[in-house]
């Protein structure tokens, strides 16, 4: 597990196949990885990216949005989505974050089971969400405070400094 670097680009584009739509591009990306306040965690096995999932942070709040997550197909199944996860919230609670939200299509049940199994609950839904018209299901948890937490993240504490580009500019997680 480690953060995405722009070497990465090409390999985060193709894991983006693996969504049905909402996909976000080369442009979205290099953002993300340059001068969003987000965190971009990929997991990576023998030179070969398995998945990555997205954090945004937002100024002046204390919550983490887990916008994306991804495994390739030919790796799920092992507990990589399940890690993916727990690292973002490891790392957003070491940042100063004490909840995670996230949106996630109603139709989706790999993904609602994963995030049911990890403590999250749904409170609430956004009717015709995605690009195809599916519902989004909002899902939450309370972070476990971080012992120690001193932000030592890509852009300092998140939730004090910057403009919220990140949230303004993806408005839909997947
Ligand atoms: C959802 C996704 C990230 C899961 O990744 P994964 O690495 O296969 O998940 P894990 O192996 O860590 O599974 C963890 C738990 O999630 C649940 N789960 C994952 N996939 C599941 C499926 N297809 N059906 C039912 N439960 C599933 C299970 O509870 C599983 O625990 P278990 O193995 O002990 O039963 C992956 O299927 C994916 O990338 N899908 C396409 C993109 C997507 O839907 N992303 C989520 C958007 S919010």
């Amino acid at each position: 597990m480690r953060r995405a670097r722009e070497s990465d680009l090409t390999a985060l584009l193709a894991l983006e196949r693996e969504f049905p739509g909402d996909r976000l591009s080369r442009r979205s990306f290099r953002h993300l990885l340059a001068r969003a306040k987000a965190d971009v965690w990929v997991c990576e096995e023998k030179g070969a990216l398995l998945g990555n999932a997205i954090v945004l942070y937002r100024r002046g709040t204390r919550t983490a949005r887990l916008y994306s997550l991804v495994v390739a197909a030919s790796a799920r199944g092992r507990g990589i989505g399940q890690s993916l996860v727990a690292h973002a919230e490891r790392h957003a609670a070491a940042a100063g974050c004490e909840v995670m939200h996230l949106e996630v299509r109603s139709d989706n049940p790999g993904a609602l089971a994963l995030y049911a199994g990890r403590g999250y609950a749904v409170v609430g839904r956004a009717h015709g969400y995605y690009e195809d018209g599916a519902d989004a299901l909002r899902l939450k948890k309370r972070l476990a405070r971080a012992l120690g937490s001193a932000a030592s993240t890509k852009h300092g504490p998140r939730y004090s400094t910057g403009p919220n580009a990140g949230e303004r500019r993806y408005a839909h997680s997947r």
